[in-house]
């Protein structure tokens, strides 16, 4: 795997043609882990290839399990041999989601050995309600020194009734993957929505689980004694289609999405649709196109099926091209606002006060050297690239790299002029191919 260092964008283009979406980051992120309670061997298709899952698994594979790549986007893995090992430790520093190791390895052993999560900057990121849910569940808790150990005193939790004091995606996700295997019915009352939640059920209910009720607000689940081998294909990624289509209501032009879920999208299809862009929808793809001078309007970030806080830096792009004032209010994370400062550096006019951002549109921005500060605010620098005049080179693209499966070879074919140079190792070393911008 190639690391790569930075973008190079020459902006303008309109971006033609059509793009297959991967499959969703943030759902495979919750079932490789959970794949550690299957019983024989699990098959993933539709898998994102970026880095978060390679890392996710190397983590199985430092633990005993059988990992064989089947073919692009599909794996075996097999967790018949899996034991605790903090060989894990180096990956799970880095990743956030690691945190699903805990619910995970406590479904499996009744006990659980891992590190505190890590993740994008997005000011405190407190983990108190997925322990919350796991000494409801029976588990005792000890954190310190950066690692998180629990154990089920009697080797199998115990299903409970767990109220979530936060609409939280990561605990909701961790306690029904601790609860698939504990003994007798668990209750996770006012649980999060989001897609990937409705996946990791699916995928666990098809190796034999009992969920009801995800995308709800209530979550059962009646616990069961083992998880059965089978196969499953992973939902289109969210975030990954609405990063494309802010890029093509950003720079113009019109394409089409393939191997999308039209339903998942609406949120944002419906703020881009305020804003001008036109979009028509198929069974599985969706159509951008952008033809005309965008609109203001305001956003708000809230839980599914609000608009998402993962696609508020690339919107607030969109929004920087609109004509008048518009509003940003953050409803979810403390500190989203990272990067502004960048784009401001490429002449956009945005004044952030506590979660809150004011945007004054421009007539355009213009490419300069810029940072992606973490992965939606790289991706964010990548739209703005695409729509700015000249020239912008983007830093610490390995962020992006977490969550955007070659994104270089993606936008290329679409027209755009970006490319990915490599680590200062290799100076001036271009990498035009899709394969060698993949991460
Ligand atoms: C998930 O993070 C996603 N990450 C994030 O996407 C996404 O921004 C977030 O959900 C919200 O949609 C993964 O799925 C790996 P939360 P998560 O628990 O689970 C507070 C991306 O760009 N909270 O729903 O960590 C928390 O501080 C990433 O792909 C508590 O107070 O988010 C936040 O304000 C970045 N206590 C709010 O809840 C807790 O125990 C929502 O957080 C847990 C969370």
């Amino acid at each position: 795997m190639k690391r790569l260092y930075k973008y190079i964008i020459k902006g303008g283009k309109p971006l033609h043609g059509e793009v297959e979406i991967s499959g969703a980051k943030n759902a495979a992120v919750a079932i490789i882990p959970a794949a550690m309670l299957v019983d024989g061997v699990c098959r993933i298709e539709n898998l994102p290839q970026i880095s978060d899952t390679e890392k996710l698994l190397r983590i199985l594979e430092l633990m005993g399990a059988q990992v064989r790549y089947v073919s692009p986007g599909t794996v075996d893995i097999d967790c018949s041999g899996v034991s605790l090992s903090d060989r894990i430790f180096r990956y799970t520093r880095s990743i956030r989601a690691s945190y699903y190791l805990i619910g995970s390895m406590l479904g499996r052993f009744g006990k659980a050995r891992t590190t505190m999560p890590g993740g994008c900057n997005f000011g405190v990121r407190p983990i108190d309600q997925h322990i919350k849910g796991m000494k409801a569940l029976g588990a005792t808790i000890d954190i310190g020194k950066g690692l998180i150990q629990a154990e089920s005193p009697e080797g199998r939790l115990k299903g409970a009734r767990i109220y979530l004091d936060k609409v939280s995606v990561g605990a909701t996700i961790n306690v029904m993957i601790a609860a698939a295997t504990a003994k007798g019915m668990t209750i996770i009352e006012n649980v999060a929505r989001e897609p990937h939640i409705v996946d990791l059920a699916n995928f666990l209910n098809s190796m034999g689980a009992d969920i009801r009720g995800a995308g709800t607000d209530v979550i059962k689940v009646r616990g069961v004694e083992r998880l059965h081998g089978g196969s499953y294909s992973l939902i289109p990624d969210q975030i990954e289609a609405g990063t494309f289509m802010t890029a093509v209501a950003a720079a113009g032009g019109e394409v089409r999405l393939n191997n999308v879920i039209p339903r998942h999208l609406e949120c944002i299809s419906a703020k881009l649709r305020e804003m001008g862009v036109a979009i028509t929808e198929g069974d599985d793809y969706i159509v951008v196109r952008r033809d005309c001078p965008l609109e203001r309007t305001n956003v708000k970030t809230l839980p599914y099926p609000g608009f998402p806080t993962d696609m508020q830096p690339q919107i607030c792009v969109v929004l920087c091209l609109a004509a008048g004032t518009s509003v940003i209010t953050e409803g979810v994370w403390d500190n989203r606002y990272q990067y502004v400062n960048e784009l401001k550096k490429m002449g956009a006019e945005i004044t952030v006060s506590g979660k809150t951002a004011v945007v004054e549109g421009v007539r355009s921005l213009m490419g300069a050297p810029v940072a992606a500060r973490d992965l939606r605010a790289g991706a964010a620098m990548v739209v703005a690239g695409l729509c700015a005049e000249g020239t912008t080179v983007i830093e610490d693209v390995i962020y992006i790299e977490r969550g955007y499966q070659n994104i270089v070879g993606k936008l290329r074919a679409l027209g755009a002029d970006i490319a990915a140079v490599s680590e200062p190792d290799e100076p001036g070393r271009m990498h035009q191919s899709s394969q060698e911008s993949a991460c």
